[in-house]
């Protein structure tokens, strides 16, 4: 069996915060937010970089990657709103960060429209081909192979341009083809490699030199693209043309559709012309809540993330987390023991909602946060070994990543997630098309209990079958103030973690009153119910959470590890503030750059 690759991102990466936390014990009773923090929180000791935080009054784009942002925020200045911003920003992004995402991946949208006060989740996810199979990834003996990650067999039907598309049908205000220029002029001048990408392509150099056009674009001379090197992508910018004067279309029928789908079955994938001209965009209904005052919208399935997050916002809507303190020994243990508890309901009970049935009412019902949180036991560990996914109503119900925050003056709002998976995708760049293609059909189970690329243990619901997508764990979500506005946009990459990240993100600003900025600043701990060995039931820590709370945490009977690890999520968000100003910020533990206007 080849070796699997395992972390989303190979090594440790984060930017040094500086201890910042232990300040922020807010006290008080809890009360709609947004509030002020109470406790002094010099913006010096926190911010290594502060290229990071952008305060904005007409609009504010946050993304991982700075060229994206400034596409966005260009087009906002042009005249564009939120919906024109981050269909620019998405696609400068595939751009300059092939080892997060692309065309060749896939992504959900969550949006708020102010004018009339609506929302709405656009679904375009990755779909299996229609060859794909349930043991596709299984070799002889039953064990999972590298394919599922690996070339051109571990890329679902890519999504992401009609995903664009919808979004601008409609609500954009900019010509198409106007949002794709700053992608063409990056592609076709060339852009500075980033650290992370060269770390990606040299971490997947043996998948990249299998591929004559993925070593040909990211092994110039045999070798990796440097940091600092300058990167121009011809044939994508050919493409990106394309699209530009023909539309979405152009991606899934013609000459552009025939040669992805040649090259990629040509070296042994399964994407036929039919898969990329069958391809749609769902439009599903968001998931809403209620917490402490504040109205959370999240993804539904096929993300898990929306789901989870809700449920763990339920389970600790039933605690009194600001008398606890913010970074306390209770306060993480809880947290790390209702992470664990809605990762184990997660593997079992979800998937393709148009394949399997998901009860995502009971999930996130009051009645299932309060059988968790009275399972929990505030003054121990519970292993995870003795944690097992609950059990709905026998009547079923019916049936390497990146996050762009947007917001502009009239009040709209826009969270996508996108990515190819892990990174640098598939590896593989399908011929003269100048496109990667993803890897995600490793979020789907190679086989019942297996665990995919993040650790995830994966059920019988998210087995592979022809059509259908993978489960996700990417959470666009928007919180809106008793006045329907919204006040907050978040997201994040890092595949498991990212729903953790969000949710300790959002709980940050609602629960303790921190800015945007602390609120992702601080550390962050994450729990999934297991993880891959060794250490398989651990809480992963940001190195700087306090040593002394780490220490109680494993008085407490959990394992804790800080080393070695992927970052807990990065988080891209915006803040509306009191006045109106918008709080732009990108996540430390990333790359990004936000922009305003
Ligand atoms: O959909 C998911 O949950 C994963 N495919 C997301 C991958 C990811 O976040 C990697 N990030 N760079």
């Amino acid at each position: 069996m080849a070796e699997r690759t395992v972390w989303w991102r190979t090594g440790w990466r984060v930017a040094p915060v500086a201890a910042l936390a232990l300040a922020v014990l807010a006290s008080g009773s809890c009360t709609a937010p947004p509030r002020a923090a109470t406790s002094p929180r010099p913006i010096a000791e926190r911010s290594t970089d502060a290229t990071r935080v952008v305060r904005a009054r007409r609009g504010a784009v946050a993304a991982a990657a700075p060229e994206a942002s400034r596409a966005g925020a260009e087009v906002l200045a042009a005249g564009g709103n939120a919906f024109d911003a981050v269909v620019a920003a998405v696609f400068a992004m595939s751009v300059t960060r092939p080892d997060e995402t692309g065309i060749g991946g896939g992504g959900f949208v969550l949006w708020h429209h102010a004018a009339d006060g609506t929302q709405g989740a656009l679904d375009g996810r990755e779909v299996a081909p229609s060859a794909a199979h349930r043991d596709m990834y299984l070799d002889a003996a039953g064990q999972p192979t590298a394919e599922s990650l690996d070339g051109p067999r571990a890329a679902g039907v890519p999504g992401l341009v009609a995903l664009l598309a919808r979004v601008h049908q409609g609500r954009g205000r900019l010509p198409w083809a106007r949002l794709l220029q700053p992608a063409i002029r990056l592609a076709e001048e060339g852009f500075v490699v980033g650290p992370t990408l060269a770390k990606e392509l040299e971490g997947r150099r043996e998948v990249l030199a299998r591929y004559p056009e993925s070593a040909a674009l990211f092994l110039p001379g045999g070798r990796p693209w440097q940091v600092g090197e300058w990167l121009r992508q011809p044939n994508l910018a050919a493409t990106l043309r394309a699209l530009a004067e023909g539309g979405p279309e152009a991606f899934y029928t013609g000459p552009i559709a025939e040669e992805l789908s040649r090259a990629c079955r040509a070296a042994g994938g399964l994407i036929t012309p039919e898969d990329l001209a069958g391809y749609r965009v769902v439009e599903r209904e968001p998931l809403r809540a209620e917490y402490r005052g504040s109205r959370v919208i999240s993804f539904p399935p096929p993300s898990s993330g929306g789901a989870l997050l809700i449920q763990m916002l339920n389970v600790m809507s039933g605690w009194d987390l600001q008398a606890w303190g913010w970074g306390s020994p209770r306060h993480l243990h809880a947290l790390a023991e209702t992470m664990r508890r809605a990762y184990a309901d997660r593997s079992e009970h979800m998937g393709d909602p148009d394949h399997v049935p998901v009860p995502v009412e009971w999930l996130t019902s009051r009645e299932r946060a309060e059988a968790i949180r009275s399972s929990i036991d505030l003054a121990r560990a519970t292993p995870s070994d003795r944690v097992k996914p609950g059990a709905p109503p026998a009547a079923p119900e019916s049936p390497h990543t990146a996050h762009i925050s947007v917001m502009d003056v009239e009040g709209n709002a826009v969270g996508l997630t996108h990515t190819i998976n892990t990174g640098v995708g598939s590896g593989f760049v399908a011929g003269a098309t100048g496109v990667l293609l993803n890897n995600q059909m490793d979020d789907f189970a190679a086989a019942p209990g297996a665990q995919n690329a993040f650790g995830l243990v994966q059920g019988e619901k998210n087995s592979i079958a022809p059509h259908k997508r993978p489960l996700s764990s990417m959470t666009p979500t928007l919180v809106l103030d008793e006045g329907g506005r919204v006040y907050l946009v978040l997201g994040s990459p890092g595949g498991s973690h990212i729903i953790t990240a969000v949710l300790q993100v959002l709980s940050n600003v609602v629960d303790y009153g921190m800015d945007l900025d602390l609120a992702t600043s601080v550390p962050r701990i994450h729990h999934q119910w297991w993880m891959e060995p060794p250490e398989p039931d651990r809480i992963e820590a940001d190195p700087d959470l306090d040593p002394e709370a780490i220490r109680s945490l494993i008085g407490l009977g959990h394992v804790v590890r800080t080393e070695g690890l992927e970052v807990v999520g990065e988080v891209q968000g915006i803040q509306r503030l009191g006045d109106g100003e918008m709080l732009a910020v990108s996540d430390p533990r990333s790359e990004g750059q936000p922009a305003g206007y």
